[in-house]
């Protein structure tokens, strides 16, 4: 051959296209194994572009340190940008966050363990308890029917509808509960599913079906409370909502709320309904898959439904916030769950300056974020066996499932880490148990795929899962 170079050159032109379709491939097809290798390989910072953006993954040595220090990695900043809430944030003089942390913590969280300790109350989780009750019997009573495998019935459909009644109950009132109402509640939920990283998300789009259909029934509601509030209604009469309680925080004295004060409660519910009802129907169904895959668990599961659950007035079994409290077994499934089911982006923060962070500079206005799965297998923190599923090694060590930490960070970490974080966990329990203790999950043809890897936040588990009802039920 004349210039046998010209052949190397050609042959290595190839190769290196092979090799890097098959990077570039990687971080489609396995982007997760593509990202962790990449931050073994390059240090504890990478940068990676994502639909249009630059973005800075970090490892879990610095993983603590950009969610918790937002002076320089904001949550704020990184969350409006995602969801066009820029403007919002503005006008509010940045509170939007904060309001919502407020509220999610005050007028749910703490009030669920007031309503608890005061006999004379109704518990917050007896007033849903029914509902999952109800759809748990229906759900199963519906898989007793003859079907074929396209028309089983679906449980993500049914933990989403049960959901989201519970949550339209808590943050408007049982009166808000209709067809129409639950469907624009799924609408919000949907608009989740589709926040699959810097999307511009649908807030745009959303808020105008959900203000048109829902605001006026809403405004009358708020005149109604705040005549209740001037006219001093003693506290135990006072509606269980949290539109009461946001009422009642803009207008201690009764006194009239403006257009623009009322709007805002509206966008206040509605990122609400947003945050709250797509991700806990995503882990609710994370935890049945799972149970699924480990039957094992099934039988000590069910021996805590038996002690835990309580007998009404009536004999009829029932869970209460205090029985959800002392399922120590599940609540440890749940956390192993949501520690080991692949996370890869879930919380992002956006630097408010040139950032130093290790050997590098973040760019000011980046978008950085801890590469979620490898701070929850990371072999440092949880030994060789760090990514081997041991469901209930958090009862053991008292870690409970909404508990946070550098080393656990399915909801976050710091001060805006996940304050909807308790009720998400009952709620699962909840569904998971009211299911369990009717029928037993298994999956068709034993397996489960994950769609998307890069977003096991917002989208749950692909395949069918089979419920095979109790003879002797539990609830
Ligand atoms: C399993 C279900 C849930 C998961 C996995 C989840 C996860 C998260 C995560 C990762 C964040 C960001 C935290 C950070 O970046 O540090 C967050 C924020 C938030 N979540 Fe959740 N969440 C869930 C359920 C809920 C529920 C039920 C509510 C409301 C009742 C809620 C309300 C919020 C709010 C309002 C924020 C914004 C934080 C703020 O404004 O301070 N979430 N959640």
């Amino acid at each position: 051959m004349e210039h046998p170079y010209l052949l190397a050159i050609t042959f290595a032109i190839c190769f290196y296209g092979v090799v890097k379709r098959r990077a570039s491939d990687d971080i489609f097809a396995r982007p997760k194994e593509a990202y962790a290798s990449a931050l073994q390989a390059y240090g504890s910072v990478i940068a990676v572009h994502r639909k249009g953006n630059l973005e800075y993954i970090v490892g879990p040595e610095y993983a603590r340190y950009v969610l918790t220090c937002d002076k320089l990695f904001s949550f704020e900043q990184g969350s409006a940008a995602i969801m066009n809430l820029q403007p919002l944030m503005a006008l509010t003089q940045g509170a939007l966050f904060q309001d919502l942390n407020d509220f999610v913590r005050e007028g749910i969280i703490a009030r669920m363990d007031e309503f608890a300790v005061n006999a004379d109350r109704r518990l917050t989780m007896i007033v849903v308890f029914p509902i999952y009750d109800r759809d748990g019997q229906s759900f199963v009573d519906a898989v007793r029917l003859p079907h074929k495998t396209q028309s089983l019935p679906d449980s993500f459909l049914h933990s989403r509808d049960t959901i989201s009644e519970a949550t339209l109950i808590l943050l408007l009132g049982d009166a808000y509960v209709s067809d129409r109402n639950m469907r624009i509640i799924e609408d919000v939920s949907n608009g989740m599913a589709e926040l699959t990283g810097q999307v511009n998300v649908i807030l745009i789009k959303i808020p105008f079906g959900f203000v048109r259909q829902l605001g006026p029934q809403l405004w009358a509601d708020m005149n109604r409370y705040e005549a209740m509030i001037a006219s001093g209604i003693p506290t135990r009469e006072e509606p269980k909502n949290v539109l009461y309680f946001i009422v009642k925080t803009y207008s201690p004295n009764g006194r009239r709320i403006g257009l623009l004060r009322r709007i805002y409660i509206c966008v206040l519910l509605l990122c609400l309904i947003f945050a709250a009802v797509h991700t806990t129907t995503v882990v609710s169904q994370w935890v049945l898959f799972q149970l699924a895959s480990h039957p094992d668990y099934l039988a000590p599961l069910r021996q805590e439904l038996l002690r835990i659950r309580e007998e009404d007035d009536t004999g009829a079994m029932r869970l209460t916030a205090a029985s959800l409290r002392e399922a120590h077994l599940l609540d440890s499934f749940i956390r192993e769950v949501m520690r080991l089911k692949g996370d890869t982006i879930s919380t992002m923060r956006c630097t408010t300056c040139d950032a130093p962070l290790g050997e590098y500079v973040i760019p000011k206005g980046s978008y950085v974020t801890p590469m979620s799965c490898m701070v929850h297998e990371n072999p440092e923190t949880f030994g060789d066996e760090a990514s081997d599923f041991n469901g209930f090694q958090w009862a053991e060590q008292s870690k409970d499932a909404a508990m946070t930490g550098a080393a656990h960070i399915v909801f976050g970490l710091g001060r805006f880490a996940c304050p909807g974080r308790v009720l998400a966990i009952n709620e699962i329990k909840l569904i998971v148990l009211c299911l369990i203790g009717r029928a037993t999950p298994s999956l068709l043809e034993g397996r489960f795929e994950v769609t998307d890897p890069l977003n096991t936040v917002t989208q749950p588990p692909k395949g069918t899962l089979l419920f095979t009802p109790l003879e002797q039920p539990l609830l």
